[in-house]
């Protein structure tokens, strides 16, 4: 397993056939990379397509969301196993988006993490503050419990599959990135926190990506950090070009 890991988020955006050209594009460049784990997030109508266009390659298939029951009256939402079913390796939870407009909360981020993780998926969990939290100091205190409150009872095994993206919400989507220092100061004070949950060798393990406006001209600084491992991209992903060039200044 590679320690730098991409991947891209296409949010609501691209139909089947958009979204069947995109990893068209994607796959000639980046089938056979090995040291940058590329995982790909169509939304749901798109997965079975995607799942067709990059099979035997390395790039990876993920989901967006999921809920956390297996089946049942639950009109309108996807299990994890459906997920499993259609191809998917990783299912990103807890995006600030499916927070803000959604009402996720941690107990609901924990809940899903957990249902990925008994189908032996890797769930993304996405922790991070809001503009008005950093300016009133409070960074660390809400990405501490989104943290803490998101991982609550996950065993050591399971920490090792998942993976953390720290997102600072008025990154996302503005073109304002954190700085490669910011970014490193929060990604450091996350691997604290997860060798206070668990040990130093665990937190050492875990990779952690940044995201909130990765670019190809940014992801370098970004990834030069010693606690910075990879990207979850946004609106980049949704052209083949700077998505494989975002990869390619990882390489
Ligand atoms: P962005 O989105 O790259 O468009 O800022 C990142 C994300 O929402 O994961």
């Amino acid at each position: 397993m590679s320690r730098i890991i991409i991947a891209g988020n296409w949010k609501m955006n691209r139909n089947i056939g958009e979204s069947i050209d995109l990893a068209n594009s994607i796959k000639r460049l980046l089938y056979d990379v090995e040291e940058v784990e590329v995982v790909i997030c169509p939304p749901y109508t798109s997965l079975s397509d995607v799942r067709e266009v990059i099979m035997e390659t390395n790039i990876k298939l993920g989901a967006q969301d999921c809920y956390w029951e297996k089946e049942g009256a639950f009109t309108g939402e996807v299990s994890v196993p459906m997920l499993k079913d259609v191809g998917c390796e990783y299912v990103i939870i807890g995006h600030s988006e499916r927070r803000q407009f959604f009402n996720e909360t941690n107990e609901i981020v924990n809940k899903k993490a957990k249902a990925v993780l008994k189908e032996g998926m890797r769930p993304i969990i996405c922790v991070g503050e809001k503009l008005e939290e950093r300016k009133n100091g409070k960074t660390f205190d809400i990405v501490k419990g989104h943290v803490v409150n998101s991982l609550a009872g996950l065993s050591r095994e399971e920490m090792l599959k998942a993976v953390i993206a720290y997102e600072p919400v008025w990154a996302i989507g503005t073109g304002v990135n954190a700085t490669e220092g910011q970014a490193q100061e929060v990604h450091k004070y996350i691997r604290g926190l997860l060798e206070e949950m668990f040990d130093a060798d665990a937190a050492r393990s875990v990779r952690i990506q940044y995201g909130g406006s990765v670019k190809p001209d940014n992801i370098k600084e970004l990834i030069s950090q010693e606690d910075v491992d990879g990207a979850l991209v946004g609106g980049a992903s949704l052209k083949a070009d700077s998505f494989v060039q975002i990869v390619k200044n990882c390489l």
